[in-house]
């Protein structure tokens, strides 16, 4: 019989040893905590696609942020369910001085003043065909009127106290633009997170249903603008254009499906990576577990370990407040 020489057996053989060889951790640093958030002064809406995550009045969203800072999450990012009569073809809501979501971005920052509060910039929860900028006569998003109007977005959320806007439309040539736009305001200390990869995913469905862009999308799907999930140099590019035009951080989204681009950015780009594990991310594991096929939090806190092991140094998840809560 020939015994073998290593016994790589050996440094799993007990919980103590397998904590010290332990190559990567995952902590509540790691967490940002996406938030969908309405109009009302109090409302708790669960989105029937994603058990367990709801839509949020005024009222209930303070609670949510000053819960999700005492479990010790850094940063939230939220996300506008504006209702239809606010939406019109151009997304003139978001540029609205007076909209809710801006003055749910100074509440908080006045009720909760340290945690770090992420603004989408991009049109889709305002425009009545869901996406993210204008379109043109053809039908299609037209990059440069659209950037127009981001750039004015950016700088709304950035003075109602955004610590970071984050890009998520997929414009050629924004970050530069966007960046130029908050330093002409002297908001030269609001970040930007861009979402350099985005891909064209199908995992954004129950996203679409939160914010209710769902049934208007009239092109179907982003796959003018979002990435095409087959490429992977097309994403270092994408990033790289980003830094030169001054993002602070790259976002990679989805992401469970995508560690390898994560992996790949972390090797290439000298900037935070931080990724997005997505609303279908979420509901597939938690419908699972609700059917008795998986266990939730395990599965849960196995994908984000390994978003870890693949580079991203934080990570958009719906769990944040549970896996805190576990992780405690
Ligand atoms: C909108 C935006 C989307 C998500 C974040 N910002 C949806 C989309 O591009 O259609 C998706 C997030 C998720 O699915 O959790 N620009």
């Amino acid at each position: 019989m020939q015994y073998p020489q290593t016994r790589l057996r050996r440094n799993r053989s007990s919980q103590w040893l397998r904590n010290l060889v332990q190559e990567t951790e995952l902590s509540v640093n790691d967490l940002v905590y996406p938030i969908f958030v309405t109009p009302e002064k109090a409302a708790k809406d669960e989105i029937k696609t994603m058990s367990g995550v709801f839509r949020l009045g005024e009222k209930e969203l303070v609670a949510e942020v000053k819960e999700a800072k005492k479990l010790g999450i850094n940063a939230i990012a939220i996300f506008p369910v504006v209702p239809q009569k606010n939406k019109d073809e151009g997304g003139s809501y978001a540029l609205d001085k007076n909209n809710f979501l801006l003055s749910r971005v100074k509440k908080i920052k006045d009720s909760v003043p340290d945690i770090g509060i992420i603004c989408d910039v991009a049109l889709d929860p305002y425009t009545t065909h869901g996406h993210d900028g204008v379109l043109n006569k053809k039908n299609q998003v037209d990059n440069d009127k659209t950037i127009e109007i981001l750039c004015k977005q950016a700088v709304l959320l950035a003075e109602a106290g955004a610590d970071f806007v984050a890009p998520s439309d997929m414009m050629d040539g924004r970050i530069g633009e966007i960046r130029d736009a908050l330093d002409a305001e002297s908001l030269i200390d609001t970040g930007i997170i861009s979402y350099s990869v985005k891909y064209a995913s199908s995992l954004y469905a129950p996203f679409r249903d939160a914010v209710g862009s769902s049934k208007s999308l009239k092109l179907k799907d982003k796959k003018t603008y979002q990435m095409n999930p087959a490429n992977i140099r097309e994403a270092i590019l994408e990033a790289q254009l980003d830094v030169s035009e001054g993002a602070d951080v790259i976002m990679v989204k989805p992401g469970i499906f995508y560690l390898d681009v994560i992996s790949e950015l972390k090797n290439h780009i000298d900037r935070p990576i931080f990724a997005y594990q997505v609303s279908a991310e979420y509901s597939m594991m938690k419908h699972a577990s609700l059917a008795g096929i998986i266990d939730f939090d395990k599965v849960m806190l196995e994908s984000l370990i390994c978003f870890k092991r693949a580079g991203a140094d934080a990570i958009f998840t719906y769990a944040a407040k549970h896996v805190a809560e576990i992780l405690k």
